[in-house]
């Protein structure tokens, strides 16, 4: 297929992810859907330019920072390093990626702020918010808790209930409390500022209508408008981190205000740096194309906030929104307490091929916003019979007799059936690529690799090469299965970029792009040696990925435990074995719990004191509180961690941890000793 007539001109984005946790394999099925679609445009020889950034504001940065003891600059900071590594080794290549803690992005906000008052879309209403009298801040729902209104469980938030599932105001808690700092909230009066997205509708639905979103996005926005459209709060009082609205002193734009506003920031700055022209892509009536993809958790931002915030602030709208759907994995949504809440780090110390992830997701997704499901068994097996069994398999049968028998050199590619099959299919399988229909590029890719193996198999080099005279029609035979192998390559290129790379070195050619269809491998070309290029996965890598995510043993002396060592260890990779050396570098005696009492605004927590005996005692705070009465508690002996750096904590030191296990069934449950032991005995 040639390439379009001009080339477009295209700006594409992902959603922006919080600087408040790590990236997982959730967010990855968004970030490789869009890297896919990005590198096919490419091939295509289209300008794209590919922008994201941290998603840096708000309540929780401030409060997680605050808890680290860090400026809330030095943990974005630190994010942005952690995230653009996973990025890049999951091959999800931005042209930028920034924060949206930058001058850009402040300058774009306050202007589009001001364009909004300008075209009478800003109103002010004083409100009654929450307030926490001790920490003297005003409370996000989400950190307001207190007992269900319905179910009477206790520490529930704000909104909703996790164990009955009913949703709720705040207001309606019982014996409702700061997450923050366990006060009891009060009602307090403050003014803040709104976008009259009221006045919006209009204009929404003529967005609407003109094919910016896919069937079920515009059927949402259908039930959004029936139930009315609400004015948008926007603003946020001190101490919030973000940018401050201009003539609102104490007044922070609401994090979801200038977080869309990052994507047009991180193109400025991509621009300022590379000589780009910024207003070529984003003034009204721009003939450049704007594709948002996203989660279909943030569409109600992304099809009424955002093109409402562009239209009315003299902006062009996006072309297009691209929702998907949730990552399942294993049918179920991910799981602490299953092992499979899986970050792109711990993938990538167990699995280490991001190619296999990169190629699953894309064989699962298509242009719906359905759930995709990673089931861990079909992943195993679905890579490695389509990409070694069927794709590498055309190379490992072939290239070596070409390079041993024939000092790497090829033949013309005869008439062959199957090389023009494989070639005349590059416009369905662009069809599919660009219609984000992956899943269907993806079967019809692995439909043409059954052919090429088809072929090989039928013409048996490995027959061939033993019998006499047989040597033309052997290198033939080898050189059309190479051609295969190249197109193969090049319709797999916008999935697997680095094998890819790999097998352009092997078979020493220029980088592929969509017009090299039209291409062949040429008469007396000399491919470089046969090196394997890829290897099974062993099943037992992803059991053992699972259970090093699995959140059995709690450490309760932390209030938000890390995936911690599994207790159930079956079949784990060397490199997670720990030595005796490491074993006994911990101190694990046995204490005796000589008082234990609530601890006063804490949800979880119960302070600990513990004799280890010799007269040394040990104060810790034990996330066991759900579990135990504090009473029963005093005088039983229990195993705890005693050369555990000493933590400090929101209510004071830890100095230990107590060991307790749980699953998703019950627990915590503390540990004991068997009888006749004696409080200070060593675990040996
Ligand atoms: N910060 C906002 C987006 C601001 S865009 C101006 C946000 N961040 S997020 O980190 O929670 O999510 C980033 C993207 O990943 C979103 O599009 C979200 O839908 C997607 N996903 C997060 N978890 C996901 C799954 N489990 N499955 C699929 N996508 C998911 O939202
Ligand atoms: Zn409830």
């Amino acid at each position: 297929m040639a390439t379009a007539k001009y080339p477009r001109k295209i700006l594409v984005t992902s959603a922006l992810p919080y600087a408040n946790g790590s990236i997982h394999l959730g967010h990855l099925v968004e970030y490789i859907q869009t890297d896919i679609w990005v590198r096919f445009q490419k091939m295509q020889g289209h300008t794209v330019h590919y922008v994201c950034a941290d998603d840096t504001h708000g309540t929780p940065i401030m409060l997680r920072a605050e808890k680290e003891g860090v400026t809330p600059e030095a943990l974005i900071a630190n994010v942005h390093q952690e995230h653009s590594a996973d990025f890049s080794e999951f091959l999800v290549a931005f042209d930028h990626y920034y924060s949206t803690n930058a001058p850009e992005n402040k300058e774009l906000s306050q202007s589009i702020y001001n364009k909004l008052k300008a075209a009478g879309k800003i109103a002010s209403k004083t409100i009654e918010q929450f307030y926490d009298p001790v920490k003297n801040m005003f409370l996000p729902d989400r950190f307001i808790k207190g007992e269900c209104p319905k179910c009477h469980a206790k520490d529930q938030y704000g909104d909703s209930c996790e164990v009955c599932g009913a949703t709720y105001n705040p207001t309606e808690l019982i014996n409702a409390y700061s997450a923050v700092s366990g006060a009891t909230p009060i009602r307090k009066e403050t003014e803040h500022y709104f976008f009259k997205l009221s006045e919006c509708e209009g204009f929404l639905k003529e967005w609407t209508r003109s094919g910016t979103l896919q069937g079920e996005a515009a059927n949402k926005m259908a039930e959004w408008f029936e139930s009315g459209l609400n004015d948008w709060d926007i603003s946020r009082d001190a101490p919030y981190f973000g940018f401050e609205i201009p003539d609102a002193p104490g007044k922070y734009f609401y994090v979801w205000l200038d977080a869309p506003i990052g994507y047009m920031a991180s193109f400025k700055k991509l621009c300022s740096d590379t000589g780009l022209d910024f207003d070529e892509y984003w003034n009204k009536g721009s003939s450049t194309e704007l594709y948002h993809f996203i989660g279909k958790d943030i569409l109600y931002f992304h099809a009424l906030f955002w093109p409402a915030t562009l239209e009315y602030s003299g902006y062009r709208t996006p072309s297009k929104i691209f929702t998907h759907g949730f990552l399942t994995v294993n049918g179920e949504k991910m799981s602490k307490s299953r092992g499979t809440f899986i970050t792109a780090r711990s993938y990538l110390e167990h699995i280490k091929n991001p190619e296999y992830l990169r190629y699953y997701y894309a064989a699962k997704l298509n242009s719906t916003m359905e759930d995709i499901d990673l089931s861990l068994d079909d992943f195993v097996a679905r890579v490695n019979s389509d990409l070694v069994g069927k794709f590498i398999n055309i190379a490992s049968r072939t290239a070596g007799f070409i390079n041993k028998r024939f000092e790497g050199k090829l033949q013309p590619v005869a008439d062959n059936k199957v090389v023009a099959q494989l070639k005349s299919s590059a416009t369905i399988i662009a069809e599919a690529y660009e219609a984000r229909e992956y899943g269907k590029a993806l079967r019809e890719i692995m439909h043409l690799a059954d052919s090429a193996n088809g072929y090989v198999a039928s013409n048996a080099p490995w027959v061939m090469a033993k019998q006499e005279g047989q040597d033309v029609a052997l290198q033939q035979t080898c050189s059309d299965a190479l051609e295969m192998f190249r197109l193969l390559t090049l319709y797999l290129k916008p999935v697997l970029p680095k094998l890819a790379f790999e097998i352009e070195q092997f078979l020493n050619i220029a980088p592929l792009t969509w017009d090299s269809v039209d291409a062949s491998l040429t008469n007396a070309h000399i491919i470089n040696a046969y090196e394997h290029l890829i290897t099974r996965i062993d099943p037992k890598l992803i059991e053992a990925m699972t259970e090093a995510n699995k959140e059995n043993l709690v450490a309760t002396a932390q209030v938000a435990a890390p995936a911690t060592a599994p207790v159930h260890v079956t079949n784990l990779a060397e490199a997670e074995y720990i030595s005796m050396d490491d074993f006994s570098k911990v101190n694990l005696c046995i204490a005796k719990i000589v008082n234990a009492e609530h601890v006063e605004g804490a949800e979880k927590l119960l302070k600990l004191t513990l004799d280890i005996g010799e007269e040394n005692t040990r104060q810790v705070f034990s996330g066991i509180k759900s579990a135990y009465d504090p009473v029963t508690l005093v005088g039983r002996l229990t195993l705890m961690v005693a050369n555990l750096a000493p933590r400090k904590m929101k209510f004071g030191m830890s100095e230990g941890m107590v060991l307790a296990a749980s699953d998703e069934n019950g627990g915590p449950f503390i540990l004991s000793p068997d009888v006749g032991a004696k409080l200070g005995m060593r675990v040996k």
